[in-house]
């Protein structure tokens, strides 16, 4: 009996030392690893290619609203800029604040809490951070929009809410490429 369980025992451990630990079978093979130089007389880290780091991208990692309060706006508020944010903000903010910002689109006005007039002083007195943290995380009642514009997209939304929404020039949706 005590043999048996010896044997049993032994064919249980894992004798191949040289595999240890077997886990990492699979990536301790002879290949090439992910940024390693394919070519032996130029051994190290390849560089990597243009533009697969993002390197002078947006801000991206905000905690919550109110560290999105102190984010300056990276993105110029020029014409492009303006009119693309004219085109998101048709899409996903007239339904609720409507097409001057008002607070009275058609989907907003079935709200309990009404959403905010975007015109009025107390959204111009915020920070361009606020706005792009409302549109970012929401609001207690407004959704958030954070997964549905990448971060540029927003701030080109703040743009639009800045210099046309708030200067209350003629709604134009309407994008010049
Ligand atoms: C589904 C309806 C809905 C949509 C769509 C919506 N909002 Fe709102 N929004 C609200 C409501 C309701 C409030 C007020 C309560 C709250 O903050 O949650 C609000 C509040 C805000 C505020 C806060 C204003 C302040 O002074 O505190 C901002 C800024 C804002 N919205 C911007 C936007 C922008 C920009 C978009 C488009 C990306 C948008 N909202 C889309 C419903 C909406």
């Amino acid at each position: 009996m005590k043999k048996l369980s010896l044997a049993i025992l032994l064919l249980l451990t894992p004798v191949l030392a040289q595999a240890w630990p077997w886990s990492q079978d699979m990536a301790n093979q002879i290949s090439t690893k992910p940024q390693e130089s394919p070519d032996p007389a130029n051994p190290g880290m390849t560089s990597f290619p243009a533009r697969s780091v993002p390197v002078p991208g947006t801000m991206v990692n905000v905690k919550d609203a109110v560290a999105a309060e102190k984010l300056k706006n990276p993105v110029p508020a020029d014409e492009k800029s303006i009119a693309k944010g004219g085109q998101l903000f048709a899409i996903y903010c007239v339904p609720c604040h409507g097409k001057l910002g008002k607070g009275d689109g058609y989907v907003g006005q079935k709200f309990i809490v009404q959403p905010n007039d975007l015109t009025a002083e107390g959204t111009r007195k915020q920070t361009d951070g606020y706005i792009w943290g409302h549109i970012t995380f929401g609001g207690p009642i407004m959704p958030i929009y954070g997964n549905d514009m990448n971060p540029t997209e927003r701030w080109h939304v703040v743009n639009y809410v800045r210099n046309v929404v708030q200067k209350a020039q003629p709604f134009a949706p309407e994008a010049k490429k």
